[in-house]
């Protein structure tokens, strides 16, 4: 199994509706069944209903243990498939609606990143992410709170939620207040939207990577303008089919994209939702893209390499990519 590196999965999505099922139990709250699928997956039907069903299932977060248990629970799943680095997009937005402080949430998501280190070796850190669909207002408020809090495993800033009804233009402000804070930044396009909602971002936000751009390869200029500027796509094969994005991997741009000389890494977003893992993801590459192992390495190279965390981490990673091949 060769060691590898995720930029791109929501900490809110990595939850198992057995984990949710243990923390509504405990947290005495009710949910529906309707929503739970087989082997620990959930269930809806097109990409607004699967945002639906995302944000019901994150009700049941209501304190900082819950966030600790989350956190901890996905990085040794992870760790279990080899991979040694994960950044998560954490919702500050999802945790207000439960009552739980921007403080707490934190608190929770951190100590569960230091257990997993402690036990796994596995190195964790946090992306401030904004909703789309609850408007640019909400985004700047999620901008401010992350500039006047730093920690050390808070190192970037980005968007999700419904980028076809909300034009990242809508979101200069936040990404300003995150960019100036030191937050690097990155922001889902180009997924269910065309080319035209990657050129926002890259000429509206201070973007370094794009959550997903597959759709980018719909406009040969957008794809020059990519390799140019050196931006890094979190590309999320699994995602892309669950949601329709793509009728089935063989119409994925995963290997036009590389070819073209666009940095893609790979990332599985929302695991539990998509039934997929790191290690599924890592397995669509080599069966579906055709990638050999030594071409995964690099992925996962260009992974750290592309991450936003500091120097000497992306050393010590490297490093241990190294020692995995020894
Ligand atoms: N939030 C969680 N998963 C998402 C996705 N795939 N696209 C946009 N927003 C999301
Ligand atoms: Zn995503």
């Amino acid at each position: 199994m060769v060691a590898k590196a995720e930029l791109h999965v929501h900490l809110e999505g990595t939850l198992t509706p057995s984990l949710m099922r243990e923390i509504a139990k405990r947290n005495n709250i009710q949910f529906s069944e309707d929503i739970i699928g087989p082997n620990d997956t959930f269930l809806w039907n097109d990409f607004l209903h699967f945002l639906e069903v995302y944000d019901q299932a994150s009700m049941v977060l209501r304190n900082a243990q819950d966030y600790r248990d989350m956190t901890y629970g996905y990085l040794a799943r992870s760790a279990k498939e080899k991979v040694i680095y994960t950044e998560m997009m954490i919702s500050p937005d999802h945790a207000a609606m439960c009552g739980v402080g921007y403080e707490e949430h934190l608190e929770g998501a951190i100590a569960g990143i230091n257990d997993a280190r402690k036990e796994f070796g596995i190195e964790g850190r946090l992306i401030i992410t904004g909703v789309r669909h609850f408007g640019p207002e909400k985004v700047t408020a999620v901008a401010k709170k992350a500039s006047v809090n730093p920690h050390p495993y808070i190192i970037g800033f980005g968007l999700g939620g419904d980028e076809a009804g909300f034009p990242a233009s809508q979101f200069k402000e936040a990404y300003e207040i995150a960019h100036n804070a030191g937050l690097a930044c990155t922001t889902h396009a180009g997924e269910f939207a065309g080319p035209e909602s990657v050129w926002d971002a890259i000429n509206h936000l201070p973007v370094v990577r794009i959550g997903h751009g597959v759709r980018s390869i719909e406009d040969p200029t957008l794809v020059e303008e990519l390799v140019h500027r050196g931006i890094t796509l979190e590309v999320c094969p699994g995602s892309n089919i669950a949601l329709g994005v793509y009728p089935d991997f063989a119409s994925h741009p995963f290997l036009k994209l590389r070819e073209a000389g666009c940095k893609v890494t790979l990332s599985s977003d929302d695991p539990p939702y998509f039934a997929t893992t790191m290690a599924r993801e890592y397995q669509i590459a080599k069966e579906h893209f055709g990638l050999s192992d030594v071409e995964l390495i690099e992925i996962t190279k260009a992974s750290i390499t592309n991450s936003f965390a500091d120097e000497v981490t992306k050393s010590m990673l490297l490093n241990k990519v190294r020692l995995h091949l020894a």
